[in-house]
């Protein structure tokens, strides 16, 4: 089965697919994205994403050109039109076709674009054994809570990772933890899960709001506050979550073991709360 994408309004294979040159989502990165991930053919916190999104929308001044509704029907049928039980969908959405003009054109219709991919939760060995990490000066933005396509400085910062055969850059801007390049990342020091406050600094992720409800629902201490890079490298343990990984332990930071050395116990009590609740979502939404 080929893959199926959604392009303005029709669907089509992937490599029928085309955008004119001077979309501003490919001379500016002047877009937007969603990435949702989707379990047993569910799409999971399809409400918060499509928040999330029209959020981002304001943000950039951009009018949504769909309502809630119709997103979800595209992503619906996305699903259906893409192999595989698990799928994660992406959601781009960019201003428009203009001559190359910094300052936004007037009456341009925003491209509108979907695709899903197949989605591969991170295998047992990993969850088990963990993950290395580096650490980098977070240099990005100042608005960094809006999901836009102009990713180019966490790019940068991942190939980082992955030139140190590492999963994830965990980042600090003026001595405090941000986040990672495509992730949140959550400390547990003395049995205490620290999470960073959501502000203009970190992409508010669907997966942290599921941890932080989970830890407080079953009595995990948790608190919300700026932490230290001191904290940070002094840490028990180190998370890292997202649409796509989940919850991971970071077991290394900068090669040096992060506690024991190994996914600690509150990670193994999260890990399991997250895939229970998972699979209690979808249950239910079968
Ligand atoms: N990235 N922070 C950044 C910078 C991210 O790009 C992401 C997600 C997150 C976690 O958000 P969520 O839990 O909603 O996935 C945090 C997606 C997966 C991506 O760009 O592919």
């Amino acid at each position: 089965m080929s893959e199926i994408v959604y392009l303005n309004g029709e669907f089509m294979p992937l490599e029928d697919a085309r955008i004119p040159v001077l979309d501003r989502g490919f001379i500016f990165g002047d877009g937007i994205y969603e990435v949702i991930p989707v379990y047993s053919g569910h799409p999971f916190r399809l409400p918060e994403h499509l928040a999330r999104f029209e959020r981002s929308h304001q943000a950039i001044r951009i009018a949504n050109p769909m309502s809630d509704a119709e997103w979800t029907r595209l992503v619906r049928e996305l699903i259906a039109r893409n192999a595989g039980d698990d799928q994660s969908i992406y959601l781009q959405v960019t201003r428009g076709v203009a001559r190359r003009d910094h300052a936004f054109p007037k009456d341009v219709k925003p491209t509108v674009f979907g695709m899903s991919n197949l989605l591969s939760t991170p295998a047992r060995e990993v969850v088990d054994g963990g993950v290395h990490a580096i650490t980098a000066i977070d240099y990005r933005w100042l608005k960094c809570d809006v999901k836009s396509t102009s990713l180019l400085g966490n790019c940068l910062l991942r190939q980082a990772a992955a030139d140190a055969d590492a999963i994830e850059v965990v980042m600090f801007r003026d001595g405090f933890l941000t986040e990672g390049s495509s992730s949140n990342v959550f400390v547990v020091k003395n049995g205490v899960v620290l999470a960073t406050p959501k502000n203009n600094l970190v992409l508010p992720g669907i997966t942290y709001d599921v941890v932080v409800e989970l830890a407080r629902a079953n009595g995990l201490p948790i608190e919300v506050r700026p932490i230290t890079e001191a904290e940070v490298r002094s840490a028990d343990e180190i998370w890292v979550t997202s649409s796509t990984k989940e919850v991971l332990a970071v077991t290394s930071l900068d090669e040096k073991a992060v506690g024991s050395g190994k996914p600690g116990a509150v990670f193994g009590r999260m890990y399991k709360l997250y895939q229970d609740f998972k699979s209690t979502v979808m249950r239910q939404a079968a």
